[in-house]
């Protein structure tokens, strides 16, 4: 059995005072538990205040929730991987579905951003993930393979491995509709093929790969049964600081 890994992705939500009272609300729910991994990606502006109010927890990680595919320059309005660094996040989400369709991330772009991440010294979670009509038109595997393939292709060998996966299918982000644990774990094994091929069978059979779409407290559990599914990346349900302690709990020895 895998550790565990319970992702909170707030979007535009929770400025700076909201941050600071989740995290001190979270921290008094949520123990550190040595047998899982929770991050916690809030809006750049709040990274501070939540770093502030979880100072001494160390168990739980904080990241942004995107950065410019370049390092530096007249990008009015987008930071950089390296200033993530300095404010001290230790991830970055890269390729979220919200950031391929709504703002025209594209796979090269995507790409670019996982090598400035990487460059940064911090540790990228790559988001792929089908829509709807691609899935209905058989679709679903290529789609995810381009999605892989555009950034591990650009990749070295040993840069792989620093990866996180969340596959997040994008008929199911934010709708309510999650998939069925057998969804799931065949988007998985999927996504595992194709990393087995671009970055070989161990690292492919050792990679942490999230599920993305509306997971909750009541689907955490069958979800982190489903067969390749290490953890879930949460939205909407992770902004309440009950329902994420709940989720980061899932099959634990204390719940
Ligand atoms: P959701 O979002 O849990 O609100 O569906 C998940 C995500 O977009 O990462």
């Amino acid at each position: 059995m895998k550790r565990p890994f319970c992702a909170a992705n707030w979007k535009m939500h929770k400025g700076p005072a909201d941050a600071a009272a989740f995290g001190m609300k979270f921290a008094s729910l949520y123990a550190p538990q040595a047998d899982r991994t929770v991050v916690v990606f809030p809006t750049a502006l709040s990274l501070a205040a939540l770093r502030e109010a979880l100072a001494d927890r160390a168990d739980i990680g904080i990241g942004v929730q995107d950065v410019h595919e370049e390092a530096g320059g007249a990008h009015t309005g987008s930071l950089s991987a390296g200033m993530a660094a300095q404010a001290g996040a230790g991830w970055v989400l890269a390729g979220h579905s919200e950031r391929r369709h709504e703002f025209g991330d594209t796979n090269e772009q995507v790409a670019e951003k996982v090598n400035r991440v990487l460059e940064a010294g911090l540790r990228p979670m790559l988001c792929v993930g089908e829509k709807l009509e691609d899935r209905e038109s058989g679709h679903l595997e290529a789609v995810v393979r381009r999605q892989l393939e555009a950034v591990l292709t650009t990749l070295g060998p040993s840069d792989a491995g620093d990866l996180t996966y969340a596959y997040e299918p994008v008929w199911a982000i934010g709708t309510g509709r999650t998939a069925s644990p057998e969804d799931a774990a065949e988007a998985h094994a999927i996504l595992r093929s194709v990393l087995a091929e671009t970055v070989g069978a161990v690292a492919a059979a050792e990679a942490t790969v999230l599920y993305g779409g509306s997971v909750k407290p009541s689907n955490i559990g069958e979800l982190l049964s489903a067969e390749g599914v290490d953890g879930g990346l949460v939205g909407g349900a992770s902004l309440d600081p009950v329902s994420f302690a709940a989720i980061c709990s899932a099959g634990s020895e204390d719940t």
